[in-house]
């Protein structure tokens, strides 16, 4: 492990484009469950229920789909970010970020310090609402409220249109820039590293190899295989706080000590 993470600091130090691609498994050590793993979310939830056809389809899916986001809205709200949110910021304040490409949609990027600018949310946030006719932004907590005074699937106070929170559902047309800016980043990109993600979900899951393949090198940190371990330069299967931290710690050594 010791040269692994001694490999990984060197590659920050050498490399200009780095990008962070990040998963459900990077907020796991902040109290928010993963997806597919034991006990997580598609344990819990059929995945079904989160369809964007369902959510059209009749007033009570809608309903249903509030109440499960109510459910998994709470854990994320009161979250704290993570040593591995953590050392992202940092290498950001080191000059050494290219960008995060993140899958996930509870904000804690920016709670960990990670600036807008370099964040690209391609599946979206939950941390805000947005009306499914007009597109009016609604804040998140706003529309809590209206849920915990007894509204079961709110509407848009201008068109009255259904209301959603902002992710990118199964079914529901990908955010055109932000996919384009992670495509174009990814290729650009000289050190890719994925971060607790199953690499299982398209089209966010090609931008590995979209990486490899225009010759960056491609580090996958994650606590359980997965099935591009192969092709990348190197694999770590572990937990990504400390890993992460240690990772950091060892660039700064270098950064203060050229
Ligand atoms: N450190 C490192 N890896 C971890 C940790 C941890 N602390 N906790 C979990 N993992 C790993 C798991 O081993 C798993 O392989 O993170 C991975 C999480 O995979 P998924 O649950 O599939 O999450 P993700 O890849 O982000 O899913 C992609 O699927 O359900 C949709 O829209 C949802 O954005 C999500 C997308």
């Amino acid at each position: 492990m010791k040269e692994q993470l001694e490999q990984i600091s060197q590659w920050i130090i050498s490399s200009r484009r780095i990008v962070i691609f990040a998963g459900a498994g990077l907020s796991t050590e902040s109290g928010i469950p993963d997806f597919r793993s034991p006990g997580g979310v598609w344990d819990r939830y059929d995945p079904e229920d989160f369809y964007f056809q369902n959510f059209l389809s009749s007033e009570a899916s809608r309903e249903k789909y509030w109440q499960m986001a109510t459910e998994m809205y709470e854990p994320m709200k009161k979250a704290q970010p993570n040593l591995a949110h953590l050392a992202i910021a940092e290498m950001e304040r080191l000059g050494k970020l290219d960008c995060v490409i993140t899958q996930n949609i509870d904000g804690l990027h920016f709670k960990a310090g990670n600036s807008e600018d370099k964040v690209i949310q391609l599946h979206g946030t939950a941390m805000a609402v947005s009306c499914l006719t007009c597109g009016k932004r609604y804040d998140r907590d706003e529309i809590q409220e209206r849920l915990r005074k007894g509204m079961k699937a709110p509407k848009c106070d201008t068109c009255g249109g259904p209301l959603k929170p902002a992710t990118i559902s199964f079914g529901q047309s990908m955010p055109e820039k932000e996919t384009q800016e992670a495509y174009h980043r990814s290729s650009i990109s000289d050190l890719f590293i994925v971060i607790g993600s199953s690499l299982v979900v398209q089209p966010a899951a090609s931008m590995p190899l979209v990486a490899k393949r225009n010759g960056a090198k491609l580090v996958i940190i994650n606590r359980d295989p997965t099935s591009y371990d192969d092709m990348a330069d190197l694999v770590i299967h572990g937990q990504a706080g400390p890993i992460m931290d240690s990772i950091l710690k060892e660039a700064k050594k270098k950064i203060d000590n050229p």
